[in-house]
């Protein structure tokens, strides 16, 4: 007998996955059953304020008309073919993103830890075909407090004991030096070095945003050493941070760029790699590949998604309502608030620990009293609040979100 899955009540959704999911997870207690722009609801009908966008993945808000309207009629028409096959929206996806980007090529992958896989081999590939590094000697280096996705290989990179712990043996072949410093890149280069991949804002531990310039003479040491840079913008990318690229603020082009999470606007996993002939074309066929990756589905969606970003210059919109954001949330003076940053709407308020009746509270609970005040946003750590919602949100609707977090925040204290 089918049950009435439709009209599920919060407290059964969550027992339902408490008993019989995973617990990869720590949710805050909320069940969502219906998104619209940057409102998220619960089957009883409360609405909320999403602050994390599925960590970024929703930049043009839930259910994005045009990308129900896109998805609606591909998906009665063909979604997969695998890539045994040409499909014909694959191309015009190419044509568009190389061109966009300024690229020559595109590898269409799913989620984002395979995007960072990709670009991991690609990288390596050119080492031992173009930079001519002795056979498994390839060097790439990574920085610490880095996330690049959860797969064997890339937490084994990781600096995080949470991600990596009990999960050895792992992938050699990865430097890890301090984020932040251009210093440590170039004393960590050595002649078996291929790539160095990095996140231009580090969004999972906590929005640390990097120095002035860094990215820059990052850039500028790798090109002088024969060194590929590869940029994450899986988070930062497609409009977040206020530019289309994070990497866009120094006019940095990075050799091998990672895109992800809001390249459908939330529809399906969709990444991407990008990079130019003398990288791409060093995998062949039967070297790399994925069942769905490149499926036109994924492609149409994935076009109109870069489309939206575009022409509801949401780029621009990021930008403008995370200044806004940060100033205002900056006029609040709280004893609770340590630090206030961001670029655009990736943005992170770093909490003091405070007791409540004796009992030491941290982001986490400031987190629950968000919720019950209509606003969802995750810890990412113990002390730090990412604040990163949709980039359609309105002034409005930012005023309105400020004054939950101040109300929330004067509550505990
Ligand atoms: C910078 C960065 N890289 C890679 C990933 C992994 O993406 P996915 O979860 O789609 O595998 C994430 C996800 O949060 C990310 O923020």
């Amino acid at each position: 007998m089918s049950k009435d899955y439709k009209n599920i009540s919060s407290q059964q959704a969550m027992a339902l996955e408490d008993q019989y999911g995973a617990h990869n997870y720590h949710p805050i207690p909320v069940v969502l059953s219906k998104g619209e722009g940057v409102f998220l609801w619960s089957p009883e009908g409360k609405r909320y304020f999403d602050f994390l966008s599925a960590y970024s993945a929703i930049n043009q808000g839930h259910c994005h008309p045009r990308l129900v309207a896109i998805t609606r009629e591909q998906a009665g028409i063909l979604t997969l073919t695998s890539r045994a096959f040409y499909n014909n929206w694959l191309g015009p996806f190419e044509e568009k993103m190389t061109k966009l980007f300024g690229y020559d090529k595109i590898l269409p992958m799913n989620s984002g830890a395979e995007g960072v896989e990709t670009a991991l081999k690609l990288a390596r590939r050119w080492g031992y075909d173009v930079k001519i590094v002795s056979p498994d000697k390839a060097k790439i280096i990574v920085c610490e407090n880095n996330f690049h996705g959860r797969t064997t290989t890339i937490i084994g990179f990781s600096t995080d004991p949470e991600s990596r712990g009990g999960f050895g043996p792992f992938t050699p072949g990865f430097v890890v030096i301090p984020y932040g410093h251009p210093e440590a890149l170039r004393s960590a280069i050595d002649d078996n070095t291929v790539a160095f991949l990095v996140e231009p804002i580090q969004g999972e531990a906590g929005v640390n945003v990097p120095p002035d310039g860094y990215l820059k003479a990052c850039r500028e040491i790798c090109t002088k050493s024969k060194v590929l840079m590869i940029a994450d913008e899986i988070q930062t990318g497609l409009c977040r941070t206020g530019r289309m690229l994070a990497c866009d603020y120094e006019g940095v082009g990075p050799d091998i760029l990672i895109l992800g999470k809001a390249l459908s606007g939330g529809f399906m996993p969709v990444s991407a790699v990008l990079a130019d002939d003398e990288i791409m074309l060093t995998i062949k066929p039967g070297q790399h590949g994925s069942t769905f990756g490149g499926n036109p589905l994924a492609c149409r969606i994935a076009m109109e998604a870069m489309d939206i970003l575009i022409e509801e210059k949401l780029a621009d919109n990021a930008n403008k309502m995370g200044e806004l954001f940060r100033s205002e949330l900056s006029k609040m003076n709280s004893p609770m608030v340590k630090t206030i940053r961001g670029k655009g709407l990736l943005n992170a308020m770093v909490i003091e620990p405070f007791k409540v009746k004796g009992e030491t509270k941290a982001a986490w609970d400031v987190c629950l009293g968000l919720a019950e005040n209509g606003l969802l946003a995750k810890p990412t750590h113990d002390h730090i609040i990412r604040f990163a919602p949709p980039l359609v949100i309105t002034k409005e609707q930012i005023n309105e979100s400020v004054d939950i977090i101040k109300r929330t925040l004067k509550h505990f204290e």
